[in-house]
């Protein structure tokens, strides 16, 4: 039986990044949905060995369920039949091993082994891009949140041991090598959050407010030393929103040389800086967040953040092999004190390869 599989992804930096055509640096990690599917049939019909249910629709995505994993079924079918795929269904199984909710895009890893597998049942070819655009206006039409680009790609372009440049206006990237001796590390919080209920939209439309000052230019192409002139005549909030905009793109830029560079200090005191424009200027990180980065920095991670969207979910720390354990024990004993209600997972990660046929 074919099989098919989608890596989740973690972004090192470039948050709420991507809704502005601008920079983001994630990985694929080595965790995601696989699919095991017979092709042919005008139906499509899913199990999921993590969710409740059997989805049953017809193959161009024109039944939508009202509630649950099938809405993205659907909506990923619907897209696929936008760009003119024939209607040929298929016969399968779906199995997860991203905690849902994490900041690790399960989401996304979804619409994309669905995809994958819904193209090759019909032989049509897509660009990579253009199936994650595909995928992302899915994501869009099964639950209305206006995310940007990055999931989708990370989760289709990704590469063994490397990050993914994205300029997601002009849609060109180019692969960044990690350093060999490191581990990415992610501490789940356990604080669960979906897109749809998350602040995330307000957040977005709150940004928009201020982006009439650029004059038609993204928030990447303003330097930082125009920031204060910029920023001058807005409102406390649009200005706060655009700031960490402006400033995270230029984040993006300055971690690739740095790890081109190895100045892996550096790349600590940006990954710092990152999360506290997400904490104080945009607004989407929570207290749980706030002390695991502190918890992983002070236990010896060469850099750590939050990642994913906010609101919950993850921190990803970069750390060296040889203090992984170490980090992770400073994760767990100051977690368990401090938020002794709460959950903590960690998942030692790689960077890996993205969407792809398995068999
Ligand atoms: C979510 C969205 C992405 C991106 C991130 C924040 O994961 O799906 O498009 O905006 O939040 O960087």
């Amino acid at each position: 039986m074919p099989r098919f599989f989608a890596p989740g992804r973690a972004n090192l930096i470039g948050e709420h990044t991507d809704h502005t055509d601008g920079l983001v640096l994630p990985v694929a990690i080595d965790r995601g949905v696989t699919l095991d599917a017979d092709l042919g049939g005008d139906e499509i019909v899913l199990v999921s060995a993590d969710a409740e249910g059997k989805v049953r629709l017809r193959a161009d995505g024109s039944e939508v369920p009202e509630r649950g994993w099938g809405r993205f079924v659907a909506a990923v079918a619907a897209e696929l039949a936008d760009l003119d795929r024939t209607p040929v269904g298929m016969h399968g199984e779906l199995r997860s091993d991203l905690p849902q909710g994490a900041g690790l895009s399960s989401s996304a890893a979804l619409e994309v082994v669905l995809a994958t597998a819904l193209a090759a049942a019909a032989d049509l070819e897509l660009a990579p891009l253009d199936l994650a655009a595909a995928c992302r206006r899915a994501e869009r039409r099964a639950v209305g949140v206006p995310s940007g680009i990055m999931d989708q790609a990370a989760s289709v372009l990704g590469r063994a041991d490397h990050a993914v440049l994205l300029d997601c206006g002009r849609l060109e990237y180019r692969f960044v090598p990690l350093p060999a001796d490191h581990v990415l590390l992610i501490a789940d919080s356990g604080v669960r959050r979906q897109l749809e209920t998350s602040g995330y939209a307000q957040r977005s439309a709150e940004l928009g407010q201020a982006l009439h000052v650029l004059d038609g230019r993204r928030p990447c192409e303003i330097g930082v030393e125009d920031l204060d002139d910029l920023l001058a005549g807005l409102d406390d909030v649009p200005a706060r929103r655009l700031r960490h905009v402006v400033t995270e793109n230029e984040r993006v830029r300055q971690t690739e040389a740095a790890l081109a560079e190895g100045r892996l200090d550096d790349l600590g005191l940006l990954f710092v800086a990152g999360h506290a424009s997400l904490r104080d200027d945009y607004e989407v990180t929570i207290p749980e967040l706030d002390r695991l980065v502190e918890l992983a920095v002070d236990g010896g991670a060469t850099a750590a953040r939050m990642t994913g969207g906010g609101f919950g979910g993850a921190v990803i720390a970069l750390v060296r092999e040889e203090l992984v354990e170490p980090v992770e024990a400073a994760l767990a004993d100051g977690y368990e004190r401090d938020f002794p209600t709460r959950r903590l997972q960690v998942h030692r990660c790689r960077a890996a390869d993205g969407a792809r046929r398995l068999a």
